[in-house]
């Protein structure tokens, strides 16, 4: 294809990217760009409702159906620590696809399941594409924002994973007891998944790759394409000095690889694992996997209603990160963090004192209520803001690996709090008052962290983060 040169910028417009033919907006490109999300948020949140359907099933016992929850953290773990250097290598764009990919084959097997080992089989595969969904969206999102919205627009990805957990909880709701055709209410309930999959990857193929990504491999050409394509709202020049700052840091960058991520950019592999590993273990997902749980054993609530209580969780996570995505480039994440962290600190004691001291049988309902305020300290804060921050602190020739290594720490955190939670619980005779409290104490040595290793990134662009990193 013939050659012409761009009038206003000099760039010679070749042969485009595939993907940038086609006519996307940017409401399409971040909403499908954040799709992994969804399917995060449910694969983990649909297993609360189906695992004592299928214990019964299979005839499984309690430390199967254990390992069937656990397995999707296991392969989460791995998914996200093996895609970093590919993503460096192959692209944020390629391997999402293989990711929707990953979803589709393990929402498919998970669903036409006919025992235990092919269960844990689909759920480690699910754990691949989640954890690689969880590695690769907010790095992707991340290159692809305007800095002065990069926070909301990489909230997306948290408002996923919320919107996947209320899906989750609603298709519990609604396919239990519905044998619908003679097929069993929970092969439903697991089969759903297969929608939002069959989206990722038609997104996948029609989403452009990352700019900076291009930029990196040295396709200037359709960096520029894929940045004149989102930044609808500037001109032509303006564009050109985003792609020559991208350049200039790009240029500057060593090789990347594991020697680089534990050498200049250690300070950015601190804050991004410390950060990750706070967001679990101030024990969001005591809540989020196992509150129905809480209910039945520590007040004694029948099971229909123990999983409204949830549905209503649900609910105020959803929403109160919708909120998030409206005050992110507001305020500076550090704030909102330590904010975060004195509310869940607060609500956390007072669950601890109340449970501890006063008669339980009367708790219910300020437990219920707390647990609210907990929820939105979460979903206003860490929630998303662990997931902006992985996306954003890494230098570019790291970035792919280095928020590998944040999600692995995210999913490990998430593996011994789902594993132990149980176990704290019945070691404190049911009594919810002890893991919360232990939970607290981590909410409150999360504010020190935040302190002395977080870097403020709010309204810089990526390669102002990156410099100021290398600074540190
Ligand atoms: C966490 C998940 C959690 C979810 C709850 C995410 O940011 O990483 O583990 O289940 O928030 O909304």
């Amino acid at each position: 294809m013939a050659e012409a040169t761009d009038t206003v910028t000099g760039i010679e417009a070749a042969e485009p990217h595939w993907s940038t033919r086609f006519p996307l907006n940017g409401a399409f490109i971040f909403t499908f760009g954040a799709l992994g999300g969804m399917l995060f948020g449910f694969d983990t949140g649909i297993i609360s409702g189906a695992s004592p359907l299928i214990e019964s099933d299979f005839g499984l016992s309690v430390s199967q159906t254990g390992f069937i929850t656990s397995s999707v953290l296991i392969g989460s773990c791995v998914g996200a620590l093996s895609i970093g250097t590919l993503s460096d290598r192959f692209g944020r764009k390629k391997l999402l696809i293989v990711s929707a990919i990953l979803f589709l084959i393990g929402s498919g097997m998970c669903a036409a399941s006919t025992g235990f080992l092919m269960m844990v089989a689909a759920r480690i595969i699910l754990g691949l594409a989640v954890g690689a969904a969880s590695a690769l969206t907010p790095a992707y999102l991340a290159e692809l924002a305007p800095k002065e919205r990069r926070g909301s627009l990489s909230t997306l990805f948290q408002l996923m994973i919320t919107f996947g957990i209320l899906l989750a909880y609603a298709s519990n709701l609604g396919f239990l007891n519905h044998n619908l055709l003679g097929v069993r209410d929970w092969r439903w309930m697991l089969g759903s998944a297969l929608v939002p999959a069959a989206l990722l990857l038609f997104g996948g193929l029609l989403l452009p790759e990352s700019p900076r990504y291009l930029v990196n491999k040295g396709d200037e050409r359709n960096a520029f394409k894929v940045l004149t394509l989102i930044r609808t709202d500037v001109d032509q020049t303006q564009v050109q000095l985003e792609l020559d700052e991208i350049k200039e840091v790009a240029a500057q960058d060593v090789k990347g690889g594991v020697g680089e991520l534990f050498g200049t950019a250690r300070p950015a592999l601190i804050a991004a694992v410390g950060i990750m590993l706070f967001q679990q273990l101030v024990g969001i997902n005591s809540v989020i996997y196992f509150l129905p749980q809480v209910f039945i054993k520590g007040f004694g609530f029948p099971e229909n209603d123990a999983i409204w209580v949830s549905v209503g969780i649900g609910v105020v996570n959803f929403a109160a990160t919708i909120a998030a995505t409206m005050i992110m480039d507001r305020f500076g994440r550090k704030q909102l963090l330590i904010c975060g962290s004195v509310v869940m600190t607060v609500t956390l004691a007072i669950l601890a004192v109340m449970n501890f001291t006063g008669d339980v049988s009367k708790l219910a309902v300020p437990t219920m209520v707390l647990i609210a305020c907990y929820i939105l300290g979460f979903a206003l804060s860490w929630g998303p803001i662990s997931w902006v921050l992985v996306g954003e602190i890494f230098p570019l020739s790291v970035r792919g690996i280095g928020s590998s290594f944040g999600s692995a720490a995210n999913w490990l955190g998430n593996f011994v709090v789902s594993q132990f939670f149980l176990m704290l619980l019945a070691a404190f005779g049911n009594n919810v008052g002890g893991p919360f409290a232990i939970f607290g104490v981590f909410s409150l040595l999360s504010i020190p962290f935040v302190m002395r290793f977080v870097p403020e990134t709010k309204g810089k662009s990526l390669e102002q983060i990156e410099e100021e990193m290398t600074r540190r």
